[in-house]
């Protein structure tokens, strides 16, 4: 057993114009392929190649400061789940506004959807460098938060709603450097709010709200 690229919730067009399908054929079919890959290569011999991501990437940020083996096992494993997670936030446009539970976490801690869609927008367009801009659950609230290349809020106990990926490659061939204007169409167009209700609800039940990305199975992947 090892890791598997998870297939796309989507097929690559869906998400245009907002991000093309030739972006994201290279997102995933090259730099989220090129993440399993050197993992899987890396876990060989290690005890860890049958276990799930997640246990992965949360063994590992463990070991981060005292072995050097385990920044790259940890930094591909990231990438790998977070990938994973971007994939299931994204959802193509004409989705719905966040309700329930979450609408009003949103509505008490941002002051609404413009708060929240400004915050979002300000911290991922403003976060210096490779990394991810994420909206987590610490201790029961909400909060926006980037990380920096591969860390993820898996590694440091905090529950992850949504991502958006800010490295270059998520955004360079449609944008360019225009990192505010990708930022901008993913959160007013593509953000799954279905699939942040449902970790929420699994947050606050007591399971891992994230278990469901890094650990699902893919199947054939799909094309545009
Ligand atoms: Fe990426």
């Amino acid at each position: 057993m090892s890791i598997d690229l998870p297939s796309l919730p989507f097929a690559a067009a869906a998400l245009e114009p907002h991000i093309s399908a030739e972006t994201l054929q290279i997102h995933w079919g090259k730099h989220h392929r090129g993440y399993v890959d050197k993992l899987n290569g890396l876990l060989r011999d290690t005890g860890f190649a049958n276990k799930p991501l997640d246990v992965i990437v949360e063994s590992y940020a463990n070991q981060i400061v005292t072995n050097k083996d385990a920044v790259t096992i940890f930094n591909n494993a990231a990438q790998a789940w977070n990938h994973a997670f971007f994939w299931q936030s994204l959802r193509p446009p004409g989705g719905r506004a966040p309700e329930g539970a979450l609408a009003a976490l949103i509505a008490s801690t941002f002051g609404g959807m413009r708060g929240f869609a400004e915050a979002f927008k300000s911290a991922a367009t403003g976060h210096f460098g490779s990394g991810w801009a994420w909206l987590v659950v610490d201790r029961g609230a909400l909060r926006i938060m980037t990380t920096v290349n591969a860390d993820t809020p898996i590694a440091h106990g905090l529950t992850p709603l949504l991502v958006i990926d800010v490295w270059e490659h998520a955004y360079y061939l449609d944008r360019h450097e225009r990192r505010a204007d990708y930022v901008a169409a993913v959160v007013d167009n593509l953000l799954h709010w279905e699939f942040a209700e449902a970790s929420l609800r699994r947050a606050a039940t007591g399971g891992a709200g994230h278990r469901s990305a890094g650990s699902e199975r893919a199947a054939t992947p799909q094309r545009a």
